[in-house]
């Protein structure tokens, strides 16, 4: 089994149809995965029985449905996470301060930390010219994390080639994820940011979340036991 650090840093993304799916390809790479990352294709379909995953297979739940609404109901839906011993849970910073503060008021001392998702990495800077906003891509996800900030979330998702600016602006202590993780040889699938794990890591990179480079291995369990020994070596060096 990898060590319990690099384990712990390492989630695999649950992008299946269904539980039955998602229970045999996370049972298949346990061993290696701390974290279960339940998003929206599987939150939809199967619900809470999705979250319980993480109980049965001894993982830490990623539930990723980028809340973005009123501060009452993201507040209410951040309780509803909690209730289900949720570890961390993605919320849109573009909700404004408002549902952010409420948000991170709601997961004070609750064992959930708030992860704030700045500007989809499926936007350019013409989508954002088009929905009214000057800014670059760039300066918008700043302005953005540090609106996160300042309401009280210390989590940011994030790609591994902002990891370390972002660290400067959101201090030791945040908690900063990283999708796009591409081991060296393999494909970059529709992921234009991507990075390696021991980049990831030496990066500053608190969790790396893993998808396609897992799901569709001819071997699953030996990807990911490949990627958390890159995860292990690299702590090591660092
Ligand atoms: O398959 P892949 O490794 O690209 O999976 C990455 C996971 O992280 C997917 O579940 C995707 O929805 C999510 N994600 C992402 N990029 C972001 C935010 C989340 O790829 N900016």
């Amino acid at each position: 089994m990898t060590p319990e650090p690099s384990r712990r840093r390492l989630a695999f993304a649950l992008d299946y149809p269904t539980l039955a799916d998602a229970r045999a390809g996370a049972a298949r790479v346990r061993d290696s995965v701390g974290v279960l990352k339940v998003g929206l294709e599987l939150f939809v379909r199967e619900g809470p029985a999705a979250i319980a995953l993480g109980a049965d297979l001894g993982c830490d739940v990623f539930l990723d449905l980028k809340l973005h609404d009123i501060p009452e109901t993201v507040d209410r839906a951040v309780a509803s996470a909690i209730h289900h011993g949720v570890r961390y849970l993605t919320v849109h910073a573009g909700g404004g301060r408002r549902m952010l503060d409420q948000a991170a008021r709601r997961a004070e001392g609750s064992g959930l930390t708030l992860l704030a998702v700045t500007v989809l990495t499926s936007l350019d800077d013409a989508d954002l010219t088009e929905l009214g906003v000057s800014d670059s891509t760039t300066d918008h996800a700043r302005r953005l994390a540090a609106l996160a900030r300042d309401s009280g979330i210390h989590g940011l998702v994030c790609s591994v080639n902002e990891v370390a600016r972002l660290r400067e602006l959101m201090g030791p202590a945040a908690v900063l994820v990283t999708p796009g993780i591409r081991p060296a040889a393999g494909p970059s699938d529709d992921q234009k940011r991507t990075g390696t794990p021991g980049a990831a890591v030496r990066a500053g990179s608190s969790l790396l979340v893993v998808g396609r480079p897992i799901r569709d291995a001819a071997d699953p369990a030996a990807t990911a036991r490949a990627i958390a020994a890159e995860i292990a070596e690299a702590e090591g060096a660092g």
